[in-house]
């Protein structure tokens, strides 16, 4: 690191979600406090009028119906100005057909932050990348705005949108039901239940009413449903 840059504190998994007031396309906004008993997903990219962020937002865009129906608000943001931002979105709307969608509305906020100060409080200038530009950044916030979820991508790197909503469904499945996700998991595959200590070598064993398969000791799983999953994620 060069003298004269100063070491930015970058929020963790665990942390309270850093606090800001900033101006998006749908006026002003107060982070996280205003999403307080939903979740949110702060996410960054790199500038407006750009290729890779264009088919991101087309298609957060048309994916952002079902991440409401998880309890779950989109914040954008990148360090353009508001002007530009307005005008982008326009673009898109009324110019860009890909990949099967057009008429492409983004409908959640998309915040300016010029001045980098959002940008920076939440690490996402990394001069490596680049010193001008946030990089493709993601944060999970949960209802009582704690981050729960980091990414960071590069800017060439479009990010799998696909993969940020199995993130959100993993993540209040782990809480709603106290358990964790093995890899892959997709919603109606077996989750993790936390090892009761007592299990031993036993192959099998029964927790709320539910027959868990062991395959040691440390590793048991059960079955949640996909609509389980789902109709916890509704109440
Ligand atoms: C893009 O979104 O296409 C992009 C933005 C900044 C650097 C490289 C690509």
């Amino acid at each position: 690191m060069q003298e004269c840059e100063q070491a930015q504190a970058m929020p963790r998994i665990g942390d309270k979600a850093p606090e800001f007031k900033a101006i998006t396309t749908q006026g002003e906004i107060n982070f996280p406090s205003q999403y307080k008993g939903e979740w949110a997903i702060l996410f960054s990219h790199p500038a407006d009028f750009t290729p890779v962020c264009t088919s991101e937002f087309m298609t957060f865009a048309t994916m952002a119906k079902k991440f409401k129906k998880a309890n779950c608000n989109l914040v954008g943001l990148s360090v353009d100005g508001l002007y530009s931002h307005i005008a982008w979105l326009r673009t898109i709307k009324e110019k860009i057909e890909y990949k099967g969608m057009k008429d492409v509305e983004i409908k959640f906020p998309l915040i300016e932050d010029i001045s980098m100060n959002v940008a920076k409080k939440y690490g996402m200038i990394q001069p490596g990348e680049s010193q001008t530009q946030a990089v493709r950044a993601v944060f999970f916030v949960d209802p009582e705005g704690i981050i729960r979820t980091i990414l960071y991508y590069p800017l060439s790197l479009g990010r799998n949108f696909d993969e940020l909503y199995r993130i959100l469904v993993a993540l209040q499945t782990a809480d709603n039901f106290q358990v964790a996700t093995p890899a892959d998991w997709e919603p109606g595959d077996d989750v993790i239940v936390p090892p009761a200590g007592s299990c031993g070598t036993a192959k099998e064993r029964m927790e709320d009413g539910k027959e868990l398969k062991c395959y040691d000791w440390f590793f048991c799983t059960k079955k949640v449903s996909k609509d389980e999953v789902f109709d916890a994620i509704k109440k």
